[in-house]
């Protein structure tokens, strides 16, 4: 006993030295305070292979969610067959430290198989869903997976009707409300959501996702919540519009999630400001489920050239972002 209580202290000090300091608290010790979850998605379990990347991920959050590897293609690319060490190694490594686990990629417009995308028979193709959902969700039900996202970017980019998706054209438009009931087939208590993007910018889109969602619950379509992504270029959406959202999801028995955020701009000042008004705003609103995609500027996801748009540098060293996270969790009631 002696001898573990020496050592111990001696390996964190090693292993912190090698990663950047915030010269604050943890953002998950501050959203602990307060029954928060603060998570990174975008994790390709590759990247648990840099220590920095894991000590920073483990340190900072209480969540993650997979990038890709739970995308069919990824995960079952031919029938039977699913490579489950990547999705293993991150399920593990969120038990080791203490975090819960996100699903993505139950349905998904992208990445999906030939022997999927061949099909062209409806009786046929929901029963490769429920197939997929069963080996998927069985496999972490009970585990620190405690959340879904079923369907994924199903209205069009812009707005202006579903997407005509694989899903789509195969099943029609009641593919949303099967992969629903499909997946509480499959899980029956893990929380299950509609991740959408571009909803708190676009308000002909925001009106048909509310249209969408209270259509599923007047049809008793077990849906737990609404995954805002949050993927931000530029311009902050206008204040007021998450809270409106949060309040007309809430009348219908729903939970509102930030699902992917950040923030894609060549302006740091201003992402910073960004980073400031959407946390402030979203914990004010009692959103309690907020998760970014990806941490580090090392692993980014962008569309806009040059852009940085995550809380830590390549180096791990937090930016004005990371701060204007603390602060809005520090503060918030
Ligand atoms: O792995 C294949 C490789 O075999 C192939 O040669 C290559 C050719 O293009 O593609 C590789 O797959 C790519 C995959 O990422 C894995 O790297 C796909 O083309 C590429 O489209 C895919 O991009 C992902 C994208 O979703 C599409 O699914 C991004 O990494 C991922 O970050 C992004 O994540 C999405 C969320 O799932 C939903 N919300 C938006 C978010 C992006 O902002």
């Amino acid at each position: 006993m002696k001898i573990a209580t020496l050592i111990l202290p001696v390996i964190a000090i090693s292993e912190a030295s090698q990663v950047p300091i915030t010269g604050t608290t943890p953002l998950r010790t501050e959203a602990a305070k307060k029954n928060i979850i603060i998570g990174s998605g975008a994790i390709n379990p590759s990247y648990l292979n840099d220590p920095e990347f894991a000590a920073v991920l483990s340190r900072e959050f209480n969540s993650l969610s997979p990038e890709n590897e739970g995308k069919w293609t990824f995960l079952n690319p031919s029938k039977g067959l699913y490579n489950w060490t990547s999705l293993d190694r991150l399920v593990e490594f969120a038990e080791n430290n203490d975090m819960v686990v996100k699903g993505h990629g139950l349905i998904s417009g992208c990445c999906n198989p030939d022997y999927i995308l061949n099909e062209t028979d409806p009786t046929a193709l929901r029963a490769s869903l429920l197939d997929h959902f069963k080996a998927f969700m069985l496999r972490y039900d009970g585990s620190r997976v405690d959340r879904w996202d079923v369907v994924t970017e199903v209205i069009k980019t812009q707005g202006g009707g579903l997407d005509p998706n694989f899903f789509y054209r195969i099943l029609g438009p009641g593919y949303i409300a099967d992969a629903f009931r499909l997946a509480r087939i499959a899980s029956p208590k893990a929380k299950l959501f509609i991740n959408e993007n571009l909803v708190e910018t676009l308000p002909g889109k925001r009106q048909e996702l509310y249209d969408l969602v209270s259509g599923l619950v007047a049809e008793e379509v077990p849906i737990d919540g609404v995954a805002l992504q949050m993927h931000i270029t530029e311009v902050a959406p206008i204040p007021g519009v998450l809270t409106d959202m949060v309040k007309s999801y809430n009348a219908l028995g729903l939970e509102v999630a930030i699902a992917e955020m950040d923030v894609h701009t060549l302006n740091t000042t201003a992402q910073t400001d960004i980073y400031a008004a959407v946390m402030n705003e979203a914990l004010d609103a009692n959103i309690t489920d907020i998760s970014f995609w990806g941490f580090t500027d090392k692993h980014l996801y962008t569309w806009i050239p040059g852009a940085k748009p995550l809380m830590f540098d390549e180096e791990y060293k937090p930016k004005g972002a990371y701060y204007a996270t603390h602060a809005a969790l520090k503060q918030c009631d």
